[in-house]
């Protein structure tokens, strides 16, 4: 299915190693705390992996948002950046990035990808109206209940096999999508949305076949199209990888098209172009105006959008260089191989591997924790204890009750391994492996979690839990056992 890890460079001895196309210049000390430091800072931190400290932190594995590496060409276009609050030149020079690389004539910044979800909300969402979609965001899903509005998941049953060998899992499912249109009525629905690369779901994109099938029915029916474009870049390497149309197309091909196909694209800049911002953008200047109000309102002025000049012009140097293939693919790359490699030690996993992480699943690893007790975090928790490495819940913690106070149990309970944009050394993922082979052996010794403070929106980010039993000190003890004295 996709072609080789790094097609281009092949091993002597044959493996597929993903060999880094960048050197390192600037370097940050990581520390290792022992695991008994470890053990406080969860207690601390109410084993919520989101509430640690750096200073406890050795590997961040918790996201992709805003820790990418920069390249030295962002790093010193930071510097002639042009503070002013409106007219600034910086903003221009984004502005052409923007209609270069995703082809679309108007940009409104903002300052990150929620931002762009609250505006789009407000402007267009009313009370009861439905949002068919691929996959909800955390927080693309919160801004539209936040504004009355419902949604609807449309991902073929695929989606949901775990173990799955199909190379675009993120697709919507273009037949309950025009079925969905039918019952709901069109005048109930603003706007379809489309994830590129999934998030939740174990970062699955969809293929370009798909997006224009869900572009005919968008025509047909004179609905709005909208793309969440975080992830657009590895989507579209993806594409590049896995869809025979595209193999011997460029990223800026396929990049074009995409954006070309949706009447409005978002995205959050901490993700795609590694800096930190957002960004609204159309060819429709009706949908301009529209939006455009908002932007004062809630960000900033037009020309900076809450975003500082400096980030901005690291966003615009970003944008071009999401059409370097071989920067975009380091990540990905190193994914494959985390979960090519778990997977032959037996560790289950995400398969086919996607982007932004490697995804554990929690629901088989702590198959022996019920969903009651948040498998995922608790696993999450685990990893931490054992070694210091960051990751985040994607389960049931992640998501919200719903509208009566009932909990929403997750369709899949995963522990997210984020792989930042060229920040890893393969010695460290090689270590990543090694802990996550040693705590899967052990993994019946990982027990369950219960809130002792919940947030009512996004609680993921600030609740506190506690484990149901003394399960991190046992588990602790057979750390020790095996390996010694060693961090
Ligand atoms: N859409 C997608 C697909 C995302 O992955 C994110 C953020 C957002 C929207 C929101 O953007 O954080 O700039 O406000 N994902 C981060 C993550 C938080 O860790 O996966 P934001």
């Amino acid at each position: 299915m996709s072609k080789a890890n790094n097609s281009k460079i092949k091993f002597y001895s044959g493996e597929n190693i993903p060999l880094e196309l960048h050197k390192v210049r600037i370097v940050q000390k990581l520390n290792l705390v022992p695991i008994e430091r470890r053990l406080e800072a969860l207690k601390e931190g109410g084993f919520n992996t989101f509430r640690l400290s750096t200073k406890d932190v050795f590997l961040d594995m918790l996201t992709d948002s805003g820790t990418n590496a920069m390249s030295d060409m962002q790093l010193s276009a930071m510097m002639h950046a042009d503070d002013a609050y409106a007219g600034s030149q910086s903003f221009a020079r984004l502005q052409q990035a923007s209609e270069d690389v995703l082809k679309k004539k108007y940009l409104l910044p903002v300052h990150q990808g929620r931002a762009a979800e609250n505006i789009l909300s407000r402007a267009y969402i009313k009370k009861g109206d439905l949002i068919p979609m691929n996959y909800h965001f955390t927080t693309a899903l919160a801004h539209i209940t936040e504004n009355g509005g419902r949604i609807v998941e449309l991902l073929y049953e695929e989606a949901y096999n775990i173990n799955s060998s199909h190379p675009f899992k993120g697709n919507i499912n273009v037949e309950k999508l025009e079925e969905t249109i039918k019952e709901t009525g069109v005048e109930n629905i603003p706007f379809i949305r489309m994830e590129a690369s999934t998030n939740l779901i174990g970062g699955q994109p969809f293929s370009v076949q798909n997006m224009r099938a869900v572009r005919n029915i968008a025509n047909k029916y004179g609905i709005r199209l909208v793309l969440d474009a975080s992830l657009l870049g590895e989507n579209a390497y993806l594409v590049i990888q896995r869809e025979e149309e595209f193999q011997n197309a460029t990223m800026a091909e396929v990049i074009g098209i995409m954006t070309g196909l949706a009447d409005i694209v978002y995205f959050s800049a901490r993700k795609l172009s590694s800096s930190r911002g957002g960004g609204i953008c159309t060819d429709d200047l009706k949908i301009y105006r529209e939006l455009e109000a908002l932007v004062p309102l809630f960000e900033g002025f037009l020309t900076y959008g809450g975003i500082s000049v400096r980030e901005i012009e690291a966003m615009a140097v970003g944008l071009y260089e999401t059409l370097d293939e071989s920067m975009i693919c380091q990540s990905p790359q190193f994914i494959e191989y985390l979960v090519n490699t778990l997977v032959s030690a037996g560790v289950s996993m995400v398969t086919p591997a996607g982007v932004l992480g490697a995804h554990v699943n929690a629901m088989e690893v702590c198959k022996h924790i019920p969903q009651t007790q948040y498998p995922a975090g608790a696993l999450a928790a685990a990893f931490y204890l054992i070694s210091g490495i960051r990751g985040m819940e994607r389960g049931s913690v992640s998501n919200q009750r719903d509208e009566d106070g009932n909990e929403t149990y997750a369709d899949m309970e995963l522990l997210r391994l984020a792989v930042p944009r060229r920040v890893f050394t393969l010695s460290q993922i090689m270590y990543v492996l090694d802990r996550l082979t040693w705590l899967n052996d052990n993994r019946k010794l990982i027990g369950g979690l219960k809130f002792v403070y919940e947030p009512s929106v996004l609680r993921f980010f600030m609740g506190r839990l506690a484990p149901v039993s003394d399960w991190p000190e046992k588990l602790m003890a057979k750390f020790r056992e095996d390996f010694g004295d060693s961090l």
